[in-house]
């Protein structure tokens, strides 16, 4: 399939050019043995230093464990080391992803490194994994989000201290430059007049996580003073400082190394870390993957876990094979089975109030000379924010009962317009479309023969109720525009209806890289891959924090809610006897 951007921006994007390039499929050849007396064995072994891994490297270290995190990829906001700066930004440590007015550019950029190249949809392979780079859209879970009803087994549904410690390392903000101002407005201006007469009211949107229908505020990041925070500015900045805290970076894991059901070692590509690149666990030792859905999912492949179809891929790689476990100890769970993502379908518009600006094409190589020199002065200005300006929420019901929420992000500029029609390119803004908690639609994703990650079904209205709840969704959106003076919809335009439209929109553009549920959590593992501990089945010490484990899509972008998962997991984690 052809990988899309963020829904919110729908892309000029192509980046197959990055994707042809090299694969990687881990340690190739030698035989290794699981046993080092040399080098150092760890309490906990944490794979993947993205939004999840990070958060439970930082608690497992605060409650006195030795903990190790390894991560693929390098360093990425100047504060981790990272040096990729725009040109007028050289000499600062204001890098491509600490600035967020850059966000637009991670898509127009010829040689996008840091996408995971084995990975045909977007996906981080840095340090922060996915938070690097995402476009920073922050929300508070709900209490809905943790129900039954969406999925998450008993025991998890009070959330609220574990996401007020999220809150307390890391509190979102609707105004994130420095000066307090809001830059680039327009767009409120807009979308107010359309939503009002549609009974929607405005509120600070985090203030009341739990009000998703009818309403719209401005929208909410993790940024701080100005720049992208994220797990990597907060909770890492404390576990880096623990003695028993041990982070390396460019280190691939390829599996785990088990007998049976006791897991004895993580299998990585660096001969430093123990003999044959595999690194060892104290007595009671435990692993966690914290590699994002598609790359926890292919670790546990090559581990000899998961459906038989993707095992046999493994055993059929040649270099795969040489570390997969017997057929005997394979063990067969539904990881990547049933996983859900945001359908999401783009609606642009212009109106003369409206800056589009200049669609975001020129801030890595020649932005607005001002606002780059007030950016440079104190944070402050149009870079301080990533593209989104507005987001709403509202509720309908499906005709099979279901509850289903439409989530709305409305940002200056478009990554594609369709019409005929003359129109006005500077006044060009696009109302991105999700719909949100609720989708009942399921796909599944996996490897190929050369072990490359990638959706096998596509997630997007596979249940017919799901097209025509967001159908419903988009038609109230444009029924207002006629009491908008000068508001046009460019795409669809005039010569299309929104039936046709929605339709006729090609799959694979609806993806919103939000996926969740590959490696599930419940309590039967033949439709769940870990317990209510977030412990894989069949395992006595192999567990999982990332967004794999969400059964099923929250009310917003997921960040916040993979965050307040990984607090609770490694607090159950933790009170789970028999560990280190
Ligand atoms: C383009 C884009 C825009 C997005 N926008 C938003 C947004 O605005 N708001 C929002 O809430 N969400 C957004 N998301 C989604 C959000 O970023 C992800 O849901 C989130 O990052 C997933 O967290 P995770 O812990 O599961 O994995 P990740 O954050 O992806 O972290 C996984 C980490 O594991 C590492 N890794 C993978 N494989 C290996 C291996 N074999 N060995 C060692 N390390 C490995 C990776 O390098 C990475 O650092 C966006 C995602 C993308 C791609
Ligand atoms: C971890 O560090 C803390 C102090 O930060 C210390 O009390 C504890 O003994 C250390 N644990 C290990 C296993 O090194
Ligand atoms: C960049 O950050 C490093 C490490 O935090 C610091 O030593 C250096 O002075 C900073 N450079 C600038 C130009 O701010
Ligand atoms: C930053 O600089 C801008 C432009 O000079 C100024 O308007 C703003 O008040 C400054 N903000 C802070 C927080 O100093
Ligand atoms: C291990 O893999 C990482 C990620 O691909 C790579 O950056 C690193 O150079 C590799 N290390 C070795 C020793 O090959
Ligand atoms: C694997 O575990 C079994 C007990 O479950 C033990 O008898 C055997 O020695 C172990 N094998 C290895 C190679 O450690
Ligand atoms: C297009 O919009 C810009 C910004 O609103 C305006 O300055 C310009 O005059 C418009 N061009 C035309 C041809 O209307
Ligand atoms: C796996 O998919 C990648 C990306 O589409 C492709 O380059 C590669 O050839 C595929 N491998 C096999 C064995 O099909
Ligand atoms: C709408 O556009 C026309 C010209 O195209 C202009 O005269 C009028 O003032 C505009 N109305 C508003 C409310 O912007
Ligand atoms: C579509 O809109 C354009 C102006 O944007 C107008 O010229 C044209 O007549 C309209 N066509 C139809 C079929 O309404
Ligand atoms: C996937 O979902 C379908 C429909 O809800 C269900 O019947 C099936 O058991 C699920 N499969 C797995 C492996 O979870």
């Amino acid at each position: 399939m052809v990988p899309r951007a963020h829904s919110s921006l729908k892309s000029l994007l192509v980046l197959s050019a990055g994707l042809s390039g090299h694969l990687i499929t881990g340690v190739r050849g030698s035989v290794t043995t699981a046993a080092s007396t040399a080098t150092t064995a760890y309490d906990y072994v944490i794979v993947g230093a993205g939004v999840g891994g990070i958060i439970a490297a930082d608690r497992l270290s605060e409650a006195g464990k030795k903990v190790l995190l390894l991560e693929r990829g390098g360093p990425s906001t100047g504060e981790t080391g990272g040096h990729y700066n725009a040109p007028w930004a050289m000499g600062t440590n204001l890098t491509k992803f600490d600035i967020p007015g850059l966000f637009e550019s991670l898509f127009s950029d010829p040689d996008p490194w840091y996408w995971c190249q084995d990975v045909t949809v977007f996906a981080g392979c840095l340090l922060g994994g996915g938070a690097t780079l995402n476009g920073g859209l922050y929300w508070y879970p709900t209490d809905a989000d943790f129900s039954v009803e969406n999925g998450w087994p008993s025991g998890w549904q009070d959330h609220a201290q574990y996401t007020n410690a999220v809150i307390a390392r890391l509190p979102s903000t609707d105004h994130p430059s420095t000066d307090g101002q809001r830059y680039l407005e327009q767009t409120f201006g807009v979308m107010q007049q359309l939503l009002e007469p549609q009974g929607y009211r405005q509120l600070t949107i985090n203030d009341e996580p739990n009000s998703k229908d009818h309403v719209y505020g401005h929208s909410a990041f993790d940024f701080i003073d100005g720049k992208r925070a994220g797990p990597v500015a907060t909770y890492l900045q404390t576990a880096k400082v623990r003695p028993n805290f041990t982070y390396k970076d460019f280190v691939y894991v390829s599996s785990v190394v088990r007998n049976g059901s006791q897991i004895t070692g993580v299998r990585t590509n660096d001969t430093s870390l123990g003999s044959g690149g595999v690194v060892s666990l104290t007595p009671n030792g435990r692993v966690i993957l914290s590699s994002g859905s598609y790359g926890t999912s292919r670790i546990l492949f090559q581990s000899g876990i998961g459906p038989s179809d993707m095992l046999a891929l493994v055993k059929n790689n040649v270099e795969a094979a040489v570390h997969l476990p017997l057929q005997s100890q394979w063990i067969n769970l539904p990881v990547g089975m049933n996983v859900s993502d945001n359908p999401s379908i783009n609606l642009v518009f212009t109106h003369p109030s409206v800056d589009s600006y200049d669609n975001w094409a020129d801030v890595w190589t020649d932005p607005r000379p001002a606002d780059a020199a007030q950016y440079l002065k104190n944070q402050s200005g149009v870079f301080a924010s990533a593209s989104p300006r507005v987001n709403f929420w509202r509720a309908y019901a499906g005709s099979d009962g279901i509850t289903r929420f439409m989530q709305g992000t409305v940002r200056p500029g478009a990554g594609s317009v369709d019409t005929t029609n003359p129109y006005n390119a500077s006044q060009v803004f696009t109302i991105t479309a999700y719909l949100s908690q609720g989708v009942t639609s399921r796909g599944r994703l996996g490897v190929n023969g050369s072990l490359t990650g990638m959706p096998l079904v596509n997630p997007w209205f596979q249940d017919p109720v799901d097209k025509a709840v967001l159908l419903e969704g988009i038609k109230d959106i444009v029924s207002g525009i006629s009491a908008v003076p000068n508001l046009t919809l460019i795409t669809p335009d005039n010569h299309t209806t929104i039936d046709a439209y929605v339709d006729t929109y090609d799959p694979a553009s609806m993806d919103s890289n939000h996926w969740v549920g590959a490696a599930k959590i419940g309590t039967d593992p033949t439709t769940a891959v870990v317990n209510t501990n977030a412990k894989v089945f069949g395992t006595n010490n192999l567990f999982v924090i990332d967004a794999s484990i969400i059964p099923a899509l929250p009310m917003g972008n997921p960040q916040g809610m993979i965050m307040s998962v990984a607090e609770q997991a490694t607090a159950k984690i933790l009170a789970l006897v028999g560990g280190p």
